[in-house]
């Protein structure tokens, strides 16, 4: 069995029973043709999202038989070729939800409020003191907070929007609205309708081809000139350029994003703009909820190996 990266000993013990693990111990991602060299022969696959499961990967991984990404997205591979050749494929959701929503919300008071844009002034020893109108940003109360996508993670950052004193509004592909009290405030919008209305819009969508590049520059137009975009999503959800293009010109007030189209590389435009809070994927990124993660992924596997259901396999 192949994992892709150092993971904590609570997830690694369950597979060393069952099989010979081989950790990829090194920080930097397997290139593709080691991953195809170190998955020919295996049986299992511990994954990340920097390993990119293409269908070139799978075809030289002859006897795998499970892929157990620690993600919730699993963009990162080909499900369908999966699928076609009878490997099973797991993610980690639910255990992660609480962080990434806790870490969204990070960044809507932290872009709103202008924290990393003043603490970059303080640290350039440019402060000069406490005045009425310095550094103001966006209050919340009153606002309209607009959730693109709402699974389990938009739902659990629309769920905290009251204790700001927020109204959530959402898209959403699924037909089914959330049941209960709280939920039945939010109101349903079409994307348009949210773009044009909302002063936070957060994404919260799985990276699809639909999904591709969903804020582009005609979304980004449609946007408040006073309005904030946070994605804890993926990268190609936004179209880079076209927020450089709309950050620069004012189009919208700013934005906050954990997600990139290349990372690690960010785009030389957002990294030279002030109005734009730049976090390094982290929106997972406690050890409670990684060891979790990493565990899950460890039972998937067992679970498969052992010629049981997974628990966690994705649609
Ligand atoms: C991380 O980005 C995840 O999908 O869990």
């Amino acid at each position: 069995m192949l994992v892709t990266c150092r993971i904590p000993t609570a997830a690694l013990d369950p597979l060393r029973e069952i099989a010979d693990v081989e950790v990829h111990e090194r920080p930097a991602p397997l290139t593709p043709d080691e991953l195809q060299t170190a998955l020919r022969d295996k049986h299992g696959l511990v994954s990340v999202v920097t390993d990119r499961l293409d269908r070139a990967a799978l075809e030289a991984a002859a006897s795998l038989r499970v892929v157990a990404n620690i993600a919730v997205g699993y963009d990162n591979i080909d499900v369908a070729y999966a699928r076609h050749r009878g490997i099973v494929v797991t993610n980690t959701p639910d255990v992660l939800t609480e962080s990434v929503a806790a870490f969204t919300w990070g960044l809507i008071l932290a872009a709103t409020r202008r924290i990393s844009e003043g603490e970059r002034l303080v640290r350039r020893g440019e402060w000069r003191g406490w005045a009425l109108d310095f550094m103001l940003g966006m209050a919340l109360p009153g606002k309209r907070l607009g959730i693109v996508g709402l699974g389990a993670i938009g739902q659990a950052v629309a769920a905290k929007a009251a204790a700001f004193g927020m109204d959530v509004a959402y898209a959403s592909r699924s037909h089914r609205p959330p049941a209960g009290e709280e939920q039945a405030a939010w109101r349903r919008v079409s994307l348009d309708e949210l773009l044009v209305s909302c002063d936070v819009v957060s994404l919260h969508v799985p990276l699809t081809r639909e999904t591709t590049h969903l804020i582009d520059r005609k979304a980004l137009v449609r946007m408040r000139r006073s309005a904030w975009l946070i994605n804890t999503s993926r990268g190609p959800v936004v179209d880079e350029a076209a927020l450089v293009w709309a950050l620069e010109e004012g189009v919208i007030s700013g934005a906050a994003l954990d997600v990139f189209e290349r990372e690690p590389v960010v785009s030389e435009g957002l990294l030279a703009l002030d109005n734009v809070l730049l976090a390094p994927h982290l929106g997972s990124a406690t050890r409670e909820t990684r060891t979790a993660m990493a565990e899950l992924a460890a039972m998937n596997v067992v679970a498969v190996l052992q010629g049981r259901p997974a628990m966690t396999p994705v649609a």
